[in-house]
This record gives structure tokens, C-alpha cells and sequence, in this order.
């Protein structure tokens, strides 16, 4: 069984009624099962949500360690999170690839979403097609999984 962790930051839990002009109105659920329907046989979308930096940090971690592929939205932490970006440094040092995600696109958005502290070592970035990022992360990861 190959897995593939699809970990979500703070404030994605409230995804269905936060903002819908900005991020649509289906809620994670709705994504995690649209993940785990496209997803061939033999393969796992373990998908998680946080709004708590250290639970997040410790996901990745795990990651690492498992050597677990990753989707990421790291939601706000994107713009600031070091703590986020060094545990995540530790997949592209392991060889464990990982896709940051993002529903709406940031650099179409306010200054201070521009800046991503995650994307310097992501192995790529998806960003702007809603829900529709997150099925082409996974994609990308079955592809590099070959
Ligand atoms: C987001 C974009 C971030 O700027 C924002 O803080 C989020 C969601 C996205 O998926 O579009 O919470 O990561």
C-alpha cells in the first residue's frame, strides 16, 4: 500500500464556509473524498488538518521518517513558518518529494501572500484551481513514484 499524506494548515478545517468567493464551497471532507476516489488502487490519501504549528511539524516529521510523499497547504504558515520550512527541508534532503498546494492563487492576492517560505524547497508548486490543486498535486506525486 503506498500512502500519500495530504496535510492541511490552520483555518483549511473551515474550508465550505470560509470564504467561498476565495476558496469554493466544498469542505476538506468533500476534497479527501474526491482524493480518495481518483486515486488508483493500492494507494492511500491520508489526509489531516491542523491549525496547530507543532502538530504540523511533527506530521512532517513523520513523514520524513516513513518516507511518505507529501501534499502540503501550509495555509498561512506558507507566508512565515521557518519551523514549517526547515521540517520540510528535511523531505528534499530525504528524497521524499513533496507539492505545496494552494487553492487560491497567492500571487493574484494581497503583498503578503506572495511570499512563500515553502516553495524554495518543494519539489513543485500547484496553486489556483481550487480543489482541482490538490488532485494535481497527487497526480504529480503518482508520476514521480512512477
Ligand atoms: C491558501 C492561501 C493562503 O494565503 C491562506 O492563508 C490560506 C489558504 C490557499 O489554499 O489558497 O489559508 O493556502
Amino acid at each position: 500500500m503506498t500512502t500519500i499524506l495530504v496535510l492541511n494548515g490552520p483555518n483549511l478545517g473551515r474550508l465550505g464556509t470560509r470564504e467561498p468567493e476565495v476558496y469554493g464551497s466544498e469542505s476538506l471532507a468533500d476534497i479527501e473524498a474526491q482524493l480518495a476516489a481518483s486515486v488508483p488502487e493500492g494507494v492511500e490519501i491520508d489526509l489531516r488538518q491542523t491549525d496547530d504549528e507543532a502538530e504540523l511539524v511533527g506530521w512532517i516529521h513523520e513523514a520524513v521518517d516513513r518516507r511518505v510523499p507529501v501534499v502540503l497547504n501550509p495555509a498561512a504558515f506558507t507566508h512565515y513558518s521557518y519551523a514549517l520550512r526547515d521540517a520540510a527541508a528535511q523531505l528534499k534532503q530525504a528524497g521524499v518529494p513533496l507539492i505545496e498546494v494552494h487553492l487560491s492563487n497567492p500571487h493574484a492576492r494581497e503583498t503578503f501572500r506572495h511570499t512563500s517560505v515553502i516553495s524554495g524547497i518543494a519539489t513543485g508548486v500547484i496553486a489556483g484551481f481550487g480543489s482541482g490543486s490538490y488532485r494535481l498535486a497527487v497526480d504529480a506525486v503518482l508520476r514521480s513514484l512512477g
